[in-house]
């Protein structure tokens, strides 16, 4: 394997590459099983580096054909080539070249890291480490090198040829083949390397830069589903505007390639000028695509365009550094999501996020920072923590120093390290000089893991007419980090009047900080606010400001009281959930239905009442429960899922049996007869609508089936239609049955419809469900060569059905455990990212937590790991 597995690599051990790759020209003859790769290095000693010392190219599962140093074939003795390592021991004093022909075999690449082929397409994936599968080289993010690539191939088998940067030459190359030549001008470190080859249909369009210049855009996909990508060439076209309309950011290329594959480890890449998807996040129609898949389209195609700038043009100097690059984009996303669409309901789909994934993680035994420390497997570190949690730093950055300060930063960093590779701290020095503030405790975020709590406790003096509000941090230990100092934690707020008004704050009270955001930067504080003629509901943490957990002492009426008339639409979701999460967390200690709660069904119905009509997405998120793994994090530890799933249950068919007349009423007042259109309004009507099922269903099963099967067959489009089948699969007989039959048979060919269907199946929550798994296993759509099939099925059971993978029995563990190390030896990156479904094993009750551990450890123990799942096992048992 490719790492000494077990070898830890340290950011303080950071230093400069002792060679500079300055240009790159590779000659690639693609082949099915041998495929030829001739690349001329222009080398140089780095001056950062340490002089007359050999040169050490990475390789990864190479053989070496030739080798020639400054055009002469190098003598035996002169280098040392072994698949992970080509080693020049005494390379020439001047800028010299290596050319160095290897050869690999595509079909045979089941990693899916290098160049692969994906149905009958060629393509590579080289972030973090794959460009080294390819050739050898310096394969680490600060070595920028200018990349011109001729791409040669069958034509009949590969008549497109795509690479980085600009087209500049093509024709024929004899014998049936044919060539064409790339010339990217922009010095770019390997990992954002690619190129493509195959029979490949396109959608293209033109862009005109806000400067004037003429952008081609274009996508590939397989032959006869361009029309599925006409909806991703708009996102992107609408991406393109946007990052100038809000970022000042122009697009620098001719031309902008999107080529979608169907066997793709991740969710896309960000390669120069040619970027690379999973064919889920391109390929969309109304019969096949839900609304969620739309959204999800659009904000990856715009993450991928938005890392030209954020990444591409500016990358890491190492790959401790990838928040720089990932968080920041997130960010960025999340915003064009925003502007594009809801901003209040984007915010709240954010934080479910956040919250499901990353604060689990952090929570447990893979808890590291946003820039972490430290890596055995840099493939590991792609989570939640450094995205999400990344985006989050970002976002309270901008809260802490305004919008104006936070773009003249952004604009500071652009002009000051583009075509460079930098690190958290240059960046974060941009916004210290733009804004005049020190934010040298601030940037603590990148270095301490772990979710602090905030604990707010209020009291409000009738006489003085002052409200206190004491406020507490702590934040947990995390692996490695068993002290942890207090973060600087942005949180917006507002009081709120009994009747709903909007107390004014007195200034002192945020004194020093953006109006309405006070900034808890040391263990405890107390904040006074004067002249509160009433006494106050206080809504803190608004827009969720800072990514922690809120404790705070509220009456159900007080919540209630925010519910109804917060002018923060995150806080009127939030306090709906709390209420929510009380009632369910009640249901769990009490083990019986608790008593009706007739105030929070009363509110949800006057809630309907008012904004159903006006806002019926955010109408949809008020009406979506907790998860089970939302109640499960609350609780904490010793959890027993079963009580969990039976608790939100009973809260959850209380509520649906006394809402039952005003859902069945808001149902059919929102069916629609106009053609679907994939638009934010559109979405949020059916979102409202299929929540109105989903819990009305669960109060009046009978009806409830009824109406889902006429939904099912009936249904326009796949939003509709999963929708019901989501809710027929939790409804136990033969409806169910049938409904989920007729799904598989008119989705038949189209695997990304019948992974939908497999997830759902999967995520039943049922004894029965393993064993349908296994039978699903058997389906012929199944594979386990292909990562999207693997993840519906095995990773939706393992990361999404809390009580069938943590069954009492262990068989859940043990099933998850034989599927991560049957895939082990294929893909390591896809089983070890299954494995973390193991993340918050330590918060189960003993019987599980014992079955869990034995699973794991059987794992662990296995000989011959890759890197990947033994970095991830280890941790986790750590
Ligand atoms: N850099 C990609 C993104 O976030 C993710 C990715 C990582 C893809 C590693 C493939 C391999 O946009
Ligand atoms: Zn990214």
């Amino acid at each position: 394997m490719r790492d000494e597995s077990g070898a830890v690599i340290r950011l303080e051990d950071y230093r400069p590459t002792d060679y500079l790759i300055d240009r790159a020209e590779l000659d690639i003859r693609l082949d099915r099983h041998a495929t030829r790769i001739l690349a001329k290095l222009h080398l140089r000693a780095n001056p950062a580096g340490r002089p007359a010392v050999p040169l050490v190219l990475d390789g990864d599962e190479l053989r070496l054909v030739s080798l020639a140093i400054d055009d002469v074939p190098a003598a035996p003795e002169a280098f040392e080539a072994s698949p992970e390592r080509l080693v020049i021991h005494a390379p020439p004093a001047q800028p010299f070249t290596l050319t160095i022909e290897t050869e690999i075999d595509p079909t045979a690449n089941t990693k899916l890291m290098g160049l692969y082929r994906s149905g009958s397409a060629y393509c590579t994936q080289c972030e973090a480490e794959g460009f080294r599968r390819i050739t050898y080289f310096l394969d680490r993010p600060d070595v920028l090198s200018v990349f011109t690539t001729r791409i040669e191939a069958d034509r009949d088998e590969a008549p497109v040829l795509l690479g980085n940067g600009n087209p500049v030459a093509a024709g024929d190359a004899g014998g049936g083949r044919h060539f064409a030549i790339w010339h990217d001008p922009f010095p770019k470190p390997c990992y954002l390397f690619a190129i493509v080859g195959g029979r490949l249909d396109k959608v293209a369009d033109r862009f005109t830069t806000m400067s004037g210049r003429a952008v081609e855009v274009a996508v590939y996909v397989e032959p006869g589903k361009a029309e599925d990508a006409t909806y991703a060439l708009d996102a992107l076209k609408r991406s393109m505007a946007w990052d100038e309309r809000v970022f000042g950011r122009e697009y620098d290329l001719d031309v902008f390639n999107v080529v979608a594959v169907s066997d793709f480890n991740m969710g896309a890449m960000e390669n120069k000028g040619l970027n690379i998807f999973n064919d889920k996040y391109v390929l969309a129609s109304a019969e096949t695509a839900t609304d969620a898949d739309y959204a999800n389209i659009e904000a990856i195609i715009a993450h991928e365009y938005f890392h030209n700038w954020t990444g591409n043009r500016i990358t890491c100097r190492d790959w401790f550094q990838l928040c720089l690059k990932e968080g920041l984009t997130v960010f960025r996303d999340q915003e064009f999501s925003a502007d594009e669409r809801s901003r209040a309901v984007k915010r709240i789909a954010d934080v479910r996020v956040l919250r499901a994934q990353q604060f689990a993680e952090d929570s447990g035994p893979l808890a590291h920072p946003v820039r972490p420390r430290q890596y055995r497997e840099i493939n590991n570190f792609y989570t939640a923590t450094v995205y999400e949690k990344g985006a989050e730093v970002i976002r309270m950055l901008r809260t802490l120093i305004g919008d104006d300060a936070f773009r003249r930063g952004m604009d500071l960093y652009f002009d000051r390290y583009d075509g460079t590779a930098a690190t958290i701290e240059e960046f974060v020095a941009c916004f210290a000089e733009a804004s005049g503030r020190d934010l040298g405790h601030f940037a603590q975020w990148y270095e301490q893991a772990g979710t602090p709590t905030v604990n707010a406790r209020g009291h409000y003096d009738a006489e003085a007419k002052t409200y206190r509000l004491a406020l507490t941090q702590v934040t947990p230990p995390t692996p490695g980090q068993p002290e942890k100092a207090p973060q600087v934690i942005p949180i917006r707020l507002g009081l709120v009047g009994g009747s709903g008004t909007e107390i004014a704050l007195s200034p002192a009270a945020t004194a020093g900080h953006m109006p309405g955001v006070f900034v808890l930067d040391g263990p405890s504080a107390t904040l006074t606010f004067t002249n509160v003629p009433e006494k106050p509901v206080p809504s803190l943490l608004r827009g969720f400001s800072a990514p922690v957990r809120l404790e705070i002492d509220l009456e159900e009426d007080e919540l209630l009281v925010l519910f109804r008339y917060d002018s923060d639409a995150f806080n009127q979701w939030q306090s709906a959930q709390t209420v929510a999460t009380r009632a369910i967390l009640r249901a769990v200690g009490a083990g019986t239905p608790p008593a009706p709660d007739r105030r929070m069904a009363d509110a949800l119905r006057h809630f309907l009442s008012m904004r159903a009509g006006s806002d019926p997405a955010f109408a949809a998120q008020v009406l979506a429960l907790p998860t089970e793994a939302d109640i499960a994090r609350e609780i904490g530890h010793d959890v027993d899922p079963d009580a969990v799933h039976r608790a939100r249950q009973l809260v959850k068919v209380e509520l649906g049996a006394a809402l039952a007349a005003e859902l069945a009423e808001l149902y059919s007042q929102l069916s629609s007869r106009e053609p679907y259109v994939p638009d934010a309004a559109g979405a949020g009507r059916r979102a409202l609508r299929n929540a109105c099922l989903d819990l009305f269903a669960a109060g009046r099963p009978a009806e409830g089936e009824e109406l889902a099967m006429r939904q099912f067959r009936d249904a326009d489009n796949m939003t509709d239609r999963f929708a019901a089948l989501g809710v027929l699969s939790h409804l136990p007989g033969a409806a169910r049955e049938t409904a989920l039959a007729e799904f598989s048979e008119r989705f038949r060919n189209n695997a990304l419809v019948l992974d939908k269907w497999f997830s759902l199946q999967a995520m039943i929550p049922e004894p029965e469900t393993l064993e349908r798994l296994r039978g699903l296993m058997r389906h012929p759509a199944f594979s386990m060569g292909n990562p999207n099939r693997v993840r519906s099925l095995i990773g939706s059971f393992a990361m999404a059905n809390l009580t069938q993978f943590n069954r009492a029995d262990g068989a859940g563990y043990d099933f998850v455990a034989d599927m991560v190390l049957a895939l082990d030896a294929r893909n390591p990156q896809v089983a070890a990212r299954l494995l973390t479904a193991f993340r918050t094993w330590k918060m189960l009750e003993p019987r599980r937590r014992a079955e869990a551990e034995k699973a794991l450890r059987r794992v662990a123990g296995t000989p011959g790991l890759s890197p990947d799942v033994a970095d991830i096992s280890g941790r986790s048992l750590s």
